[in-house]
């Protein structure tokens, strides 16, 4: 169960959902015809310790992620995220944003993986912990960012701003800001504070990307919790909060923003991906979406 002021490193609570989801890049970016690949996951998946190495390995059948159907259905969604969001930062360079917030960067290895413009700076918000983890690790493996990278330690649900401000982030510079695979791990309020706080510090011709799981339903909580091998299910449940909560896209229009919105599994029909055997109402591919707001 979450309380409000926990904490975590990499290989705990909501720390280990960051190497669980590097774990399923890792294996997507294997299949033939993979719409995106990181090729920095399957580094941390390997310096995690513990069973990681033999998950990619092939020698752990039991673990989710090696599942027909969740496990295969997980991949995909990793890759249709990883794509839509890569995309998404070279189109914000491309229209000239020079300053990019990644929030709950986890880990994202965007600023070492992409090709950033000149003059680009990259603040990655996560716990020390985490941020910690990530550098340690690329660093031993001879990789170096791309970018102006800046770590900004910090909790998402205490007061931010003020650390990203210290660290350089300019508030009268359009930004280009990233949520993916975060909002869950917020109670709505904690949402509704974060977007309003995204809000008050983009300049005008900002961007803002977000992935947005709707609230689970019933059949959805029941597969998770219920049909999992090890009870992997059942321990991501408790680390995230299942409540009903505002709309991305509906926010930020409310809020002066343009706002699109597509449905994970429209868009990976739309990129010619097979479609998934899992129900859409029971695994959470079915019900995510993936969102861009532009501040005019
Ligand atoms: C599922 S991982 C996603 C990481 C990364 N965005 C990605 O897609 O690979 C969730 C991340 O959110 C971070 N996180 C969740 N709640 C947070 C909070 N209150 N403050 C800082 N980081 C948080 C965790 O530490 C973890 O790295």
């Amino acid at each position: 169960m979450r309380t409000e002021g926990d904490s975590w490193d990499i290989n705990t609570s909501v720390g280990s959902t960051a190497m669980f989801v590097a774990a399923a890049r890792a294996l997507a970016g294997r299949r033939p015809g993979a719409l995106a690949v990181d090729p920095l996951a399957e580094v941390f998946v390997r310096a995690g310790g513990g069973e990681w190495a033999a998950l990619l390995d092939g020698e752990l059948s039991g673990h989710p992620l090696s599942q027909p159907g969740f496990g295969q259905d997980f991949q995909q969604h990793q890759l249709a995220r990883t794509k839509y969001f890569d995309d998404y930062f070279r189109a914000a360079t491309a229209a000239g944003l020079r300053q990019v917030v990644i929030l709950a960067a986890g880990l994202d290895a965007r600023a070492y993986r992409l090709s950033w413009p000149d003059g680009t700076v990259l603040f990655e918000l996560d716990r020390p912990q985490v941020l910690e983890f990530k550098r340690e690790t690329l660093s031993a493996h001879g990789d170096k960012p791309r970018i102006d990278r800046r770590e900004v330690p910090v909790d998402l649900r205490a007061d931010w701003p003020t650390a990203l401000r210290a660290h350089g982030f300019d508030p009268a510079t359009p930004t280009a800001w990233l949520a993916e695979g975060l909002l869950i791990y917020l109670t709505a309020d904690a949402q509704d504070r974060l977007f309003e706080t995204i809000d008050s510090l983009s300049a005008s011709g900002s961007w803002a990307a977000v992935e947005q799981l709707d609230q689970l339903p019933a059949e959805a909580v029941a597969a998770m919790t219920e049909h999992s091998d090890n009870n992997a299910g059942a321990e991501w449940f408790s680390l995230i909060y299942n409540d009903p909560r505002t709309d991305t896209a509906e926010w930020f229009a409310a809020h002066g923003w343009t706002a699109d919105r597509i449905g994970l599994r429209d868009y990976l029909r739309a990129h010619g991906q097979p479609e998934s055997s899992v129900d859409p109402n029971e695994g959470p591919s079915g019900l995510t979406s993936l969102v861009t707001a532009v501040r005019p």
